[in-house]
């Protein structure tokens, strides 16, 4: 890692997820499955649905003056915002830059971020990069997603495990050794047609027939996925540990993408962490991608699960394919 300036890290947290609940009692009633298939193959009992209607960032906005609260930093102190979210509003303009108006911050710089379920990893290291450097001071960095809008409701083998919801948080300088100490980010483009929107952009632009084939909602190779993801959250975990020289061991808490509960026990079984030391929120919210990093943490600050100075480590991977994780030495006093 270079010489850093200022130390970044979380001075506030938030999150928001719908009060539309579907269970799978629910997608029983809609496609060939079971509660049993999906509770036993991914750990999913239930998720949240946005209301027809409700875009992204109406979600992102509550998620986002939470942090704000939590931080006890105002609007108008920020000087950047990252949306990480594959479910933007409208391609443009950027939901950061919709959020940005809405909240009335009006010194911050706004945009998106592209990176699947990797974003909120992804977008924190960003942020951190300007606050080490001393460029910036306080950045809100959010991880939102509506995917139900991008759901096959007749293939089961992805309908039953998305989900919507938003969590941010404020980055800001901290104490010295505290906050993002590294982090390693990821990509293998190769692996870019095992979850995708196959018309979603340039390349086959929405139309009548691409609607009619469902070829603009979500398709996914689960299995490829799966082993993909299996080796990439525990390996980008020790790639963001070597940078600093910290053994494993000393990880305190592990809060890691959500996407199944096997490919997180899997991943915890890599690092020799007990699954009390894992956050685990899947069985409330399945995988809202780049949402589920920042509501498990928002979720644990808020019931007090860190103490001042534990090492937590973020893990994440997702559609590019791309993989991200943190190491953070928690410095808030909660
Ligand atoms: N209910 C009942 N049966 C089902 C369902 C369902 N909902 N879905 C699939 N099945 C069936 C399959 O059709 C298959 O039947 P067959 O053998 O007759 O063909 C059988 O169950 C087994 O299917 P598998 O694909 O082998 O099931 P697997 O154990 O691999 O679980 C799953 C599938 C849950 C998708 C898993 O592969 C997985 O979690 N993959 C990773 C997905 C992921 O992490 N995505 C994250 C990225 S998303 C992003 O970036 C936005």
């Amino acid at each position: 890692m270079t010489a850093k300036l200022y130390s970044a890290g979380i001075l506030g947290t938030g999150y928001y997820v719908p009060e539309k609940i579907m269970t799978n009692a629910d997608l029983e009633k809609i496609v060939d499955t079971s509660d049993e298939w999906i509770v036993e193959r991914t750990g999913i009992k239930e998720r949240r649905i946005a209301e027809d209607g409700v875009p992204m960032s109406d979600l992102a906005m509550k998620a986002a003056e939470g942090a704000l609260a939590d931080a006890g930093t105002a609007a108008e102190e920020l000087d950047l915002i990252i949306v990480a979210t594959l479910t933007s509003d409208r391609i443009i303009p950027s939901t950061a830059c919709m959020l940005q108006n809405r909240l009335g911050a009006k010194h911050a710089a706004a945009f998106d971020l592209s990176a699947a379920c990797s974003g909120f990893a992804y977008a924190a290291s960003v942020a951190a990069q300007f606050i080490e450097t001393g460029v910036y001071k306080k950045a809100l960095v959010i991880g939102a997603e509506t995917l139900s809008k991008y759901i096959n409701w007749e293939d089961r083998n992805t309908c039953v495990l998305f989900g919507d919801g938003a969590g941010a948080a404020v980055l800001g300088q901290v104490e010295d050794g505290y906050g993002i100490l590294s982090f390693d980010l990821g990509s293998d483009g190769s692996g870019g047609d095992a979850i995708q929107i196959p018309s979603s952009g340039s390349l086959m632009p929405v139309s009548k027939e691409s609607i009619d084939k469902r070829l603009n909602l979500i398709h996914m190779n689960g299995k490829e996925v799966f082993k993909f993801a299996v080796k990439a959250m525990g390996r980008t975990v020790k790639n963001s540990l070597e940078k600093i020289g910290m053994p494993q061991e000393k990880i305190d808490w592990l809060v890691p993408h959500q996407a199944n509960i096997r490919i997180i026990e899997s991943a915890a079984k890599r690092l020799s962490m007990p699954m009390d030391k894992v956050i685990v929120n899947i069985q409330k919210y399945g995988n809202m991608s780049a949402a589920c990093i920042p509501i498990a943490l928002a979720e644990a600050s808020a019931a007090k699960r860190f103490k001042k100075g534990d090492i937590i480590a973020l893990s994440g991977f997702g559609a590019g394919l791309t993989w991200a994780s943190c190491i953070i030495r928690w410095s808030k006093e909660d």
